[in-house]
């Protein structure tokens, strides 16, 4: 496994739609692999493949709490099937936007399905945090990051922070 260099805001590659997976291999599996590396040492609770630079429509998470066991999650070929009316406000941050945070909301629940580690066809119902999160790392497979729904004024102020941060390293 390898942890693999995060793209930050402002770089285009950030806005790429990501295309659909074709073959879950073991090429495939090792990529998922070293995204959840990536991820846990960064750390992060999700990961999409175009944040390691991989146009894939492919994504890792992990919502156990500190103290729990790891829970590994991959999905590849995610798709929103059904969205709830209701909506949650969840102050989100992204590796791809380091140290920045804001408001944003999302439907609080909604469907999905994608294939597993395995390439197994699944299905499931996500609310809380995992709804927000789900939503979040599906927006990154579109080129959206979350940033991009704040006033421009916010969002430059946002890309500038990053910057300066990543120039200071
Ligand atoms: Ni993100």
């Amino acid at each position: 496994m390898a942890i693999l260099p995060i793209i930050t805001v402002p770089d285009p590659i950030l806005k790429t739609v990501s295309a659909p997976v074709e073959v879950v291999d073991d090429d495939l599996r090792a990529l998922m692999d070293d995204m959840l590396e990536t991820m846990y040492a960064a750390p992060g609770i999700g990961l999409a493949a175009i944040q390691v630079g991989k146009p894939l429509r492919l994504l890792v998470m992990d919502l156990a709490e500190e103290d729990a066991d790891p829970d590994p999650q991959y999905y590849i070929n995610p798709q929103i099937t059904w969205t709830s009316d209701e909506l949650t406000t969840y102050n989100e941050g992204c590796l791809s936007v380091p140290e920045q945070y804001a408001d944003i909301d999302r439907p609080s629940e909604c469907k999905l399905t994608y294939l597993d580690y395995d390439g197994k066809e699944q299905a499931l119902h996500a609310t809380g945090l995992f709804a927000t999160c789900i939503q979040h790392e599906m927006d990154h497979l579109n080129g959206i990051v979350f940033i991009d729904y704040l006033s421009t004024l916010k969002k430059n102020m946002a890309v500038r922070k990053v910057k300066k941060l990543v120039k200071e390293g």
